[in-house]
């Protein structure tokens, strides 16, 4: 039987518009997801927006806008990215979608019935931009070093959900990879975590906040928006009617940014909810530009709009693939990309492509390409062993050893003299530069759909037409 293969990215917040950051990870899922289609998996791919909570509700407020209408207009501005970047999801999930709240609902239920929800009072360090309560030891100077701000003091009357109990438990999970952490070094660091911190009840209600989903037994509380969101990669796959099917998750990727909640609260709920854990983790890296991260007052935001516009949805898919080892922070320029994308798309492929067509152009009527076409080994084993572990920019640096070395095979080989001097010798070499070609096709299609179907298009009819225009 074939294999199944469900990932995840996180849902993203639908208080601020898409930005590199959501698109290196989608794209990434989205890559996996079309190798693993590949090797003939079953696939399901979610994504979706976290539609409720504080920060959103001040978002609105600010713009004048009612909570749903400016989640319906992020959201809106999210799918459309993912179309322009073509990304081929199977759900694209919102919290506020009503089969997520009935299930929300029911689970808090399940929880509170059975005394791992418990009414209690909760005070701590709360920032908003996180949604998080914060340890003293996780601020610099008392503050949120993602944010920059000081989180507010906050205590109020709270449901609790049950975590210490089950710490044992987790560590032994993560340390036996069922609960699977990659890269190995994130595994390492939440076991560190784990050894040297006791986990305390999670507040999983909010008093002062409306735009949530009420507790079903007490309508005075919403749910806290972390419980809210990790159950949409359950309800996403509920809508599609797929969970028998996919779950559970084989991968949730995110970024390090979002690691310790996706290995605390995360099983720790799944746990309690009786439900089989999601297999594990990827954690990704971040993008930097020019060595800072992106920020608005330092003026080195690079914008996901700004990228589509220059390299085009495929060059984008490209770039974020290649730009550095997915579990590290990766750093960007535009200056950088603009390099890269000449110096491999433009010139690399788009040269070899180009060349070899031409050449196919002159084999004549008689060559049969069908003989020169070899499917079956394309996807080779460092190849498929690169990708099953993830290292996405290495398997493309790996097809690129390809590009360039029919590059130099033409010009070693010179078949454009071999045409008039040896026609044997000719076709034997075409044998091999189609061969090439044709497994180009193959190893490119999870990165570059697009660019691989018109590869084989040119290749089967002989139209030749430019892929990549050089730019400035
Ligand atoms: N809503 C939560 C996730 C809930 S999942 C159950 C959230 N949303 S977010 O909109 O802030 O998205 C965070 C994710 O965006 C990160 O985990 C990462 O996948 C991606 N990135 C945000 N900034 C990034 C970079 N600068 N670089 C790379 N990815 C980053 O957290």
């Amino acid at each position: 039987m074939k294999e199944k293969f469900f990932i995840t990215t996180p849902v993203y917040y639908a208080n601020a518009q898409p930005h590199i950051g959501h698109a290196y990870t989608t794209v990434a899922a989205d890559v996996i997801v079309r190798f693993k289609k590949l090797l003939g998996e079953k696939t399901f791919l979610l994504t979706g927006m976290d539609e409720h909570g504080a920060k959103i509700a001040q978002k609105a407020e600010h713009e004048g806008l009612t909570p749903q209408e400016l989640v319906n207009e992020t959201s809106g501005s999210f799918q459309n990215l993912w179309e322009r970047l073509n990304v081929d999801y199977d759900v694209f999930t919102r919290t506020t979608d009503k089969e997520h709240k009935e299930f929300i609902q029911k689970a808090v239920q399940k929880l509170y019935d059975k005394g791992v929800i418990y009414k209690g009072e909760y005070e701590g360090l709360y920032c908003v931009g996180c949604e998080q309560f914060k340890t003293e030891s996780e601020l610099v100077e008392g503050k949120c070093p993602d944010h920059n701000v000081e989180p507010e003091v906050m205590r109020e009357e709270s449901y609790l959900m049950k975590m210490g109990s089950e710490q044992e438990w987790l560590m032994e999970m993560i340390k036996k990879d069922e609960f699977k952490i990659r890269p190995l070094r994130y595994k390492k660091e939440m076991l560190s975590f784990l050894e040297n911190n006791k986990l305390e009840d999670l507040s999983i209600s909010r008093k002062n906040v409306d735009w949530g989903i009420p507790l079903p037994f007490d309508e005075t509380h919403t749910v806290y928006v972390w419980f809210d969101a990790f159950l949409s990669y359950v309800t996403g796959l509920i809508k599609k009617k797929k969970f028998e099917e996919f779950w559970p998750s084989d991968v949730n990727l995110i970024g390090k940014d979002i690691l310790r909640v996706h290995s605390t609260i995360w099983p720790i709920m799944l746990r309690h909810l009786e439900m089989p854990v999601s297999r594990g983790l990827f954690v990704h890296g971040h993008i930097l530009s020019g060595g800072k991260k992106m920020s608005k007052s330092l003026g080195n935001v690079i914008g996901i709009e700004e990228m589509l516009d220059k390299f085009g949805g495929e060059g984008t898919r490209y770039l974020l693939s290649a730009v550095g080892s997915l579990g590290d922070d990766v750093d960007v320029t535009m200056e950088r990309l603009t390099e890269k994308y000449n110096a491999d798309l433009a010139n690399g492929l788009g040269n070899l492509v180009s060349r070899v067509i031409t050449l196919v152009g002159k084999l004549g009527k008689g060559a049969q390409l069908g003989n020169f076409v070899v499917k079956e080994d394309a996807l080779d084993k460092q190849f498929v062993k690169l990708m099953n572990e993830f290292e996405v920019d290495k398997a493309l640096e790996h097809i690129w050893e390809i590009v360039k070395g029919a590059n130099k095979y033409i010009e070693e080989t010179r078949p454009w003299e071999l045409i008039k001097e040896d026609e044997k010798k000719f076709k034997e070499t075409m044998k091999v530069l189609v061969r090439n070609l044709w497994q180009i096709i193959w190893l490119l299609n999870p990165f570059m759909p697009e660019t691989a179907e018109k590869i084989k298009y040119q290749l089967e009819t002989g139209k030749k037409e430019i892929l990549f225009e050089r730019i400035k």
